[in-house]
């Protein structure tokens, strides 16, 4: 006898052998000639399994009215080809064993659709409906293909830490992690003292593991880090997460544009093999979710990114005509609508922005001959907006030095940081991919919180 998963025993090329498979029951359905045909899955397939069931199967009689929508059940039987239409193989039960009921009337997944504002609700339970079901075996797929493409090229994986006392971003939404008693925290000269905490000074959540990134890049050459990182930012919008995860490479002895290409091979392959490892899948979005998705995706595939600069963008958009709701001009942060009306609109294709102005950027990029720009890029992609965001950094010290200081951050706090332009320094560079971006992109769904298992944003950390 095999034990087989869902996904196995459906493209078994063998039939007429004994198998063992597991699973939830989504539909039952009775024949008048007291047949009983099962919808099994295990969550390793899109599609079910059907089970065909004769009155007298051992455990039948004793179990029929418990095998309900979102029961768990064993199921022995012979693999036979399928007579019916739209599947293969079909499971001819010899016995039946049940695991857990799940009551018919309480049961919330019955078999109508969901609202994904309900299904988020029950974020316990929509993994076991089918687009939860495609979304996380394609976030794995993701992540596996992520993995491989550093990997092939050498790059050595780095576990940056959670818990940090420096903000990568300088940008201060960091959640603070702390021992103290809220309600009575110990005070010197009328400020909180840290020196009593935990770590013996304050100390955060990670914002970006790149930083620490560079350290390695710095000595063991090309590196990646993937892990979560946290944004105390309170934009409660359909593309920011509290708690998002974040690849970051960081590569010495490259300037922008080898960022760039690395940046664009990185996206297109991606998305070339998740296409390629769930066809099943993936096609489920093109047909439920967005009809358009597979043609989307073949286009990032088969074409080149656009490479436009900041300064190019702009007179693009003060010129095009459009109505925006924020207007534009030269030294201004691009909102999502102008980065949308960029790549859908105008080209209809991904986008590199690069070279902003040094005023909305961090501290650590590296600033360009015209004083004014730094050496910043963004990618941008149809659906979405920014998925990418990266810089060739600032190696020269006196400049880091004197950029830190523009930022309002003090040095001495980067200390480390900072020594790696004292020692070795190298042109090198590195960039953010957010993990669930990448998701809407690839699947067509438009709420971020629905394509992260557990998604944390404001007023929201349940589960
Ligand atoms: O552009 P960001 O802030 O860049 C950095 O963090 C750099 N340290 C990266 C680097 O150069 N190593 O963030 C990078 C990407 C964004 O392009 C976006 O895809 C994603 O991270 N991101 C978020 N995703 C979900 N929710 C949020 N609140 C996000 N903030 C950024
Ligand atoms: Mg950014």
């Amino acid at each position: 006898m095999q034990r087989l998963k869902v996904a196995q025993a459906l493209k078994s090329t063998a039939v007429e052998i004994e198998v063992d498979v597991r699973g939830w029951i989504r539909t039952k359905r009775e024949s008048k000639q007291g047949f009983a045909f099962l919808e099994l899955n295990d969550g390793s397939s899109l599609a079910n399994l059907q089970v065909v069931i004769e009155g007298t199967v051992t455990g039948f009689a004793e179990h029929n009215k418990h095998l309900t929508t979102g029961s768990a059940v064993r199921i022995i039987g012979v693999l036979k080809e399928s007579p019916a239409a739209g599947q293969k193989v079909e499971v001819h039960a010899t016995s039946i064993e049940l695991y857990g009921t799940a009551d018919a009337e309480k049961y919330p997944l019955q078999k109508k659709r969901h609202s994904f504002e309900f299904l988020r609700e029950i974020a316990h339970l929509r993994p076991r409906t089918n687009t939860f079901g495609a979304i996380f075996r394609v976030r794995n797929a993701l992540c596996n293909s992520i993995h491989n493409f550093f990997q092939s090229r050498g790059f050595v994986y780095v576990n940056s830490p959670i818990i940090t006392t420096s903000d990568a971003e300088g940008a201060g939404a960091m959640f603070q992690v702390t021992t103290l008693d809220a309600a009575k925290p110990p005070m010197v000269d009328g400020h909180i003292d840290y020196s009593q905490d935990f770590f013996g000074k304050r100390a955060s959540l990670t914002v970006s593991g790149q930083l620490e990134g560079e350290i390695f890049a710095t000595s063991l050459g090309d590196c990646y880090t993937f892990g979560p990182t946290f944004r105390a930012e309170n934009s409660n919008t359909t593309r920011h997460l509290a708690e998002f995860w974040m690849i970051e490479p960081e590569m010495p002895f490259y300037e922008l544009t080898d960022n760039m290409d690395l940046a664009e091979s990185f996206i297109r392959t991606i998305v070339a093999e998740v296409l390629a490892t769930c066809p099943e899948d993936m096609a489920f979005f093109n047909e439920r979710i967005d009809t358009t998705i597979l043609a989307k995706l073949r286009n990032i595939i088969d074409n080149d990114f656009l490479r436009l600069s900041y300064t190019e963008a702009v007179e693009i958009l003060m010129t095009c005509g459009e109505k925006f709701e924020y207007s534009v001009k030269w030294g201004t942060d691009l909102q999502s609508e102008h980065e949308r009306y960029l790549t859908e609109k105008k080209f209809g294709k991904p986008i590199i922005l690069f070279d902003y102005p040094r005023e909305i950027k961090s501290f650590y990029m590296r600033v360009n001959e015209d004083g004014r720009t730094v050496r910043a890029m963004d990618v941008l992609v149809p659906g979405v907006g920014e998925i990418i965001g990266g810089s060739q950094r600032e190696e020269r010290l006196d400049v880091l030095i004197s950029r830190m200081q523009e930022c309002g951050l003090k040095p001495e706090d980067y200390w480390w940081y900072v020594d790696l332009r004292r020692y070795g320094s190298v042109p090198h560079s590195g960039f953010g991919l957010g993990l669930e971006r990448v998701m809407l992109l690839l699947t067509g769904m438009t709420n971020i919180r629905d394509v992260i298992p557990f998604p944390r944003t404001p007023k929201n950390a349940d589960f």
